[in-house]
């Protein structure tokens, strides 16, 4: 295909997603996500706001050291500061993007930034070309763009690029415009500016009236060459367009979108749970593309047709996404060569023997108290051990036995490895979950808020694996811890020793006044 028919995929999981309330992700885990990112093809991957927080530099800085193919990005506001961050921590790669941005609508140039529409055009005149001096690859982004005056909006375009900006970025920050309006403003840049070819046009649309995607497709059939988007549609408020829908869109109807994005989709649905381990944010089971009933056909009608041809009710393979049908091979007698072979097939080629050994004990556990061990079984024991992978955990369990049913209050008697000393405890609680969280307290005396304690079945059935995510927060600080188990009771207290575990490594690496600055930052 030729260049002309490239739309380029950008995404921001790891910096607009991040925002969305509550989805922080870890160090490990957004370098855990950008290797799926790098492998799915994706071209450039923003993976933070470097002068955001220290942590949001660290992650930037990270993902720019292993990179093999994608482009890694940092987030600035036009400030030299933050520019200057956002080198710092982009310089260990290859090639790298600024993406430096500024609000350009009335109401925004007035009540936040409270400056002129003359004053912003010297902004932009002034940070574009700072962020010139250190890459050729610099985008340019005006904020609550589909709010702006379209006068005005050329004229900035105009200048960025006549500034060295080779990506316009035009966002709906508010997801407030709708595809024939979009479509209009893409146009019109392409009309009116007269330096327009000089340049990329990217499409950055949020989701507040769920027409996110639609938008960004109006956006690349009006000219736009880029999509920024975001993994299960992650991002402020109502999130971003999720570039799963977007990618798979293009792909399904070349008729009337013959355009190439370079995704292997098949990584999609691996990407997708990735994505919803970090965050804890599980995937809705309707959502397009990767929900867990995205190729189940229900309705006699349509499993009759399904048969028939499947063409009747399928417009894209579950196999084209990376969906594969459920298998059962592996039991108890399956070997650790047989595991090995399972997690090629599975997606997961290049784990080590860390990882795997971890994964394979634990399997060694399911398969014997679990008759059928499914795919899905497997793919949440090995996220579990990629996540616990390479750190050494603070807090370990030892011993649960809980006591519940009606009458008796609900009791839990618990040993901990708490920093390699053992101790033993009893509580009783509101409920089975509610002793055990006071049993880990009363071992491990902490102050965190619990933020969310969610349990999902893995696969179907009683003897189903629950996975439990829980998430803490203290002192601005947020950490997921998850675990999977047959039983549900060791599995929510694996979950909350998992987070608290994460939380013990963050506060080592952030200070407190640091802390504080992550929280006004993450403001904007
Ligand atoms: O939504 C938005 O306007 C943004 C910009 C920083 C690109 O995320
Ligand atoms: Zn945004």
């Amino acid at each position: 295909m030729a260049d002309k028919d490239r739309v380029y995929i950008f995404d921001t999981t790891m910096r607009d997603g991040e925002q969305s309330p509550g989805a922080s992700m870890s160090l490990e885990e957004k370098i855990q996500i950008a290797r799926v990112f790098d492998e799915l093809g994706i071209d450039i991957i923003e993976a933070g706001f470097p002068i955001a927080s220290p942590g949001d530099f660290e992650a930037v800085t990270e993902v720019s050291k292993i990179l093999k193919n994608s482009i890694p990005a940092g987030l600035s506001r036009h400030s030299k500061k933050d520019i200057d961050r956002c080198y710092e921590a982009l310089k260990h790669a290859p090639r790298f993007r600024i993406h430096t941005f500024i609000s350009t609508s009335p109401l925004h140039m007035k009540h936040k930034l409270n400056k002129s529409p003359e004053e912003v055009y010297e902004a932009i005149k002034e940070h574009v070309t700072y962020a010139r001096k250190f890459t050729d690859d610099v985008e340019w982004s005006c904020e609550d763009g589909t709010r702006t005056d379209l006068d005005y909006m050329c004229k900035t375009v105009e200048l960025a690029i006549k500034c060295g900006a080779k990506t316009i970025n035009i966002p709906d920050t508010v997801g407030y415009t709708i595809p024939s309006e979009f479509t209009k403003i893409i146009q019109t840049l392409l009309n009116k500016v007269p330096n327009i070819d000089k340049a990329i046009l990217s499409t950055h649309c949020h989701n507040d009236l769920g027409l996110a995607v639609a938008n960004s497709l109006a956006g690349v059939q009006a000219g736009a060459r880029q999509i920024e988007c975001t993994i299960n549609g992650l991002g402020e408020r109502a999130g971003n367009a999720a570039l799963e829908e977007v990618v798979m869109a293009i792909k399904t109807r070349p008729d009337l979108m013959p355009y190439d994005t370079g995704i292997n989709t098949t990584l999609l649905s691996k990407a997708s749970k990735i994505v919803s381990n970090a965050t804890g944010f599980p995937v809705q089971y309707n959502k397009a593309i990767v929900g867990k009933n995205a190729f189940a056909h229900e309705a006699g009608i349509h499993q009759d047709g399904m048969l028939k041809n499947r063409q009747t009710y399928e417009i894209m393979t579950p196999e084209s996404v990376g969906v594969k049908q459920t298998s059962l091979v592996m039991g108890k007698h399956s070997g650790r060569h047989a595991f090995k072979d399972k997690l090629n097939s599975l997606g997961y080629p290049d784990l080590t023997d860390d990882v795997v050994s971890n994964a394979f004990a634990k399997f060694k556990v399911l398969a014997d108290k679990k008759k059928h061990v499914y795919d899905e079984d497997i793919i949440a024991l090995i996220d579990d051990s990629l996540i616990i992978d390479n750190k050494v955990n603070a807090i370990n369990l030892k011993s649960l036995k809980v006591f519940a049913g009606t009458g008796e209050p609900q009791k839990a008697e618990m040993t901990l490895d708490v920093f390699g000393d053992v101790k033993k405890t009893s509580e009783t609680g509101d409920g089975p979950v509610d002793a055990i969280f006071k049993c880990i307290k009363k071992l491990y005396p902490h102050d965190v808020n619990l933020q969310l304690y969610q349990v999902h079945a893995v696969t179907e059935g009683t003897d189903a694996q629950a996975t439990v995510s829980v998430k803490i927060e203290e002192n601005g600080k947020t950490t997921v811890g998850q675990a999977a188990d047959t039983d549900t009771l060791v599995a929510s207290a694996n979950a909350y020793i998992n987070s608290l575990n994460k939380m013990i490594i963050k506060r080592d690496k952030t200070a407190p006044e640091e802390q504080f600055e992550n929280k006004q930052m993450k403001g904007i």
